[in-house]
């Protein structure tokens, strides 16, 4: 830990408050929240390609976003630092012999081997390395030009060529260079700010040892900040508000995210408002809900009232992944893109009902054509899984069923306006 002190930082707090007051935007309903990318990154993975597609399928996205919501849209990838997972069991049993489960790649690896299971301390520092990479390269990017708003046809990918959805998003690619250009030419000059676009990255800050060590005091702001990233979050099962967790989160300035459920009565999530938020700070607090296309509209409507009962306010984010995973008959974890679909579509509705607002989306996507949630304009079905399942944790939407995912919250926005 140590020696992970004395490394310089990978993001600054001048970037950490530019993205609270981003979301603090969020929370007004002025702009909309895309946080997304893998369940685990993995070492071996930290790769420019895949690098690179991540962007891209963000990107992607986050313009399908912009052009229906017509709202700018913050992009906060779960990227550069994604290496520690929460695990329900603590070990793991193949054919009569029990291990450790795995807990990411800055902890132990996911070879079913006493070896690769046993913790390594040496690990953190890799991670921290990959996560420098990783940062960097993206960096590199979006400051050449890759995230140009004038030429999104560069963040097409191969695959596109062929998929159903590829006329409805180049339309969607078209009107916004149209829009640019007549913009342009109306003012007659270029507009620098879409040049560039913003980019933020963010991880489940489990791991503490890891999280302490990049915290730093900013006399500037009289603040201790996490410059491991720009917005850790509290998953599910470390949410305790008696936990490690939650101590170290109060203590730093970070905009920060907590995992909600089912299972969270109402004191508990009042007590992690007042707690984590004390001082009633916009863009401080994200709340990311996830409970399941089935249990939505039971669970959802009472934690918004327990939250407006505090009479603070926060950033409602929903996660339609977590809530939503479940064993094939085979038992490979998979997702059914229909639940996703209407645990989101089920998320706007509530909200909107009980006079709150939602205000962005959770999702475990990927650049990359892998077969693990089911469904889309593809129709993948359970057999179709063993193809290309590549996660090593949860299974995430592919490129072309994040976009359709994309597609549909901006169908529901263009309709509620003609409305
Ligand atoms: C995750 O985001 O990968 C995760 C483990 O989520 P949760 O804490 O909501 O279960
Ligand atoms: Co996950």
């Amino acid at each position: 830990m140590a020696a992970l002190a004395k490394l310089p930082p990978l993001v600054v707090s001048w970037e950490v408050d530019a993205l609270r007051e981003r979301l603090a935007a969020a929370q007004r309903g002025e702009q909309f929240l895309l946080q997304g990318g893998d369940c685990a990154e993995s070492f071996a993975e930290c790769e420019s390609d895949r690098i690179a597609k991540q962007l891209k399928v963000i990107l992607q996205l986050s313009l399908v976003l912009l052009h229906g919501l017509k709202r700018p849209v913050v992009r906060v990838a779960r990227m550069a630092g994604q290496y520690a997972k929460p695990r329900s069991a603590d070990t793991e049993t193949r054919e009569g012999v029990t291990l450790p489960c795995y807990r990411g790649d800055t902890v132990n690896r996911p070879e079913f081997t006493v070896e690769a299971r046993t913790p390594d301390p040496n690990l953190l520092l890799r991670g921290y390395s990959r996560s420098a990479l990783t940062l960097n390269f993206v960096r590199a990017l979006i400051d050449g030009g890759f995230a140009d708003l004038h030429h999104p046809e560069y963040w097409d990918m191969r695959f596109l060529h062929d998929s159903p959805l590829r006329g409805a998003y180049m339309e969607i690619v078209d009107s916004i260079r149209e829009s640019l250009q007549f913009f342009e030419a109306m003012s007659g000059r270029p507009v620098n700010e879409a040049r560039l676009v913003d980019f933020y990255v963010s991880h489940e800050g489990l791991h503490l040892h890891n999280e302490q060590a990049q915290t730093r005091y900013i006399p500037r702001s009289q603040a201790w900040y996490n410059l491991s990233t720009h917005m850790p979050w509290i998953g599910l099962r470390t949410a305790q508000l008696d936990g490690a967790h939650v101590e170290y989160f109060r203590g730093i300035a970070n905009p920060i995210g907590v995992k909600v459920g089912a299972a969270m009565d109402d004191d508990w999530i009042q007590r992690l408002v007042e707690t984590l938020n004390p001082d009633d700070r916009a863009g401080r607090l994200t709340l990311i809900h996830r409970f399941g296309a089935k249990d939505i509209e039971k669970s959802l409507p009472r934690l918004i009232k327990a939250v407006k009962a505090t009479g603070r306010s926060v950033l409602w984010v929903c996660d339609p992944m977590h809530g939503n995973t479940e064993s094939t008959a085979t038992g490979v974890k998979t997702r059914r893109l229909e639940n996703i679909q209407q645990e989101l579509a089920l998320a706007f509705e509530v909200h909107d009902a009980h006079g709150s607002q939602l205000g962005g989306v959770h999702l475990e996507l990927t650049g990359e054509d892998v077969t693990e949630c089911t469904g889309g304009a593809r129709g993948l079905s359970d057999t179709d899984l063993a193809r290309a399942y590549r996660s090593q944790v949860d299974p995430r939407l592919n490129y072309e069923q994040a976009l359709e995912l994309g597609m549909m919250i901006a169908d529901r926005s263009k309709k509620a306006r003609a409305l």
